[in-house]
């Protein structure tokens, strides 16, 4: 429980971009939790195709009515970050049997960093089972569309990002 009582969920991951899939158990999560912390990270390994800047301002913006959806960084270690914003919950999402393996060794990991904070696995409702950021962006870049799958200024930035590649 956060310090007024508040239960509060961070759903970390490198929104690469944003895709509805996120979208979807961002939105659930936000009605099971007080509040939920979209947390971007900052070091992802490989280079973003989206600085961290512009992966908060996409986020910022899709979720801009809901009240109890905040956006924000991180870097270091997650479950550090959880205790400072007072949350005590990890949301990750769990797409297809390949997600499984890293996701439990996360899991355990945290859990034995830090016993009090506790790992919740939500499943992507089924036409965003097989969407990820990474097929989305391989699609755009060879010229597809990615309708329906990503919100629309997503769609419209990553249009942009092939014009000028
Ligand atoms: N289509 C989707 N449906 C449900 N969960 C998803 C979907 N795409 C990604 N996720 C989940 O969202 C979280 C963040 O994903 P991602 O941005 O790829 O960050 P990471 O680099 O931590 O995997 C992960 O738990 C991932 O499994
Ligand atoms: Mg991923």
């Amino acid at each position: 429980m956060g310090s007024n009582g508040e239960r509060v969920a961070v759903y970390p991951g490198s929104f690469d971009p944003l895709t509805n899939g996120h979208v979807d158990i961002i939105l659930r999560g936000s009605k099971i939790f007080d509040r939920i912390v979209v947390a971007i990270l900052e070091n992802v390994e490989k280079t973003p195709l989206f600085g961290l800047e512009e992966r908060i301002e996409i986020a910022r913006e899709v979720f801009k009515q809901q009240s109890n959806v905040e956006v924000d960084e991180f870097g270091g270690l997650l479950v550090d970050y959880v205790e400072q914003r007072g949350a005590d919950v990890i949301v990750r999402g769990l797409r297809a049997i390949s997600d499984f393996e890293y996701e439990l060794q996360m899991a355990l990991m945290n859990h034995r960093l830090n016993p009090q904070v506790e790992t919740i696995f939500m499943m992507p409702t089924e036409p965003y089972t097989y969407v990820s950021s990474k097929l989305v962006k391989e699609v755009v870049m060879l010229g597809g569309s990615v309708s329906g799958l990503v919100p629309k200024t997503v769609e419209r930035l990553l249009r942009k990002k092939r014009a000028s590649s």
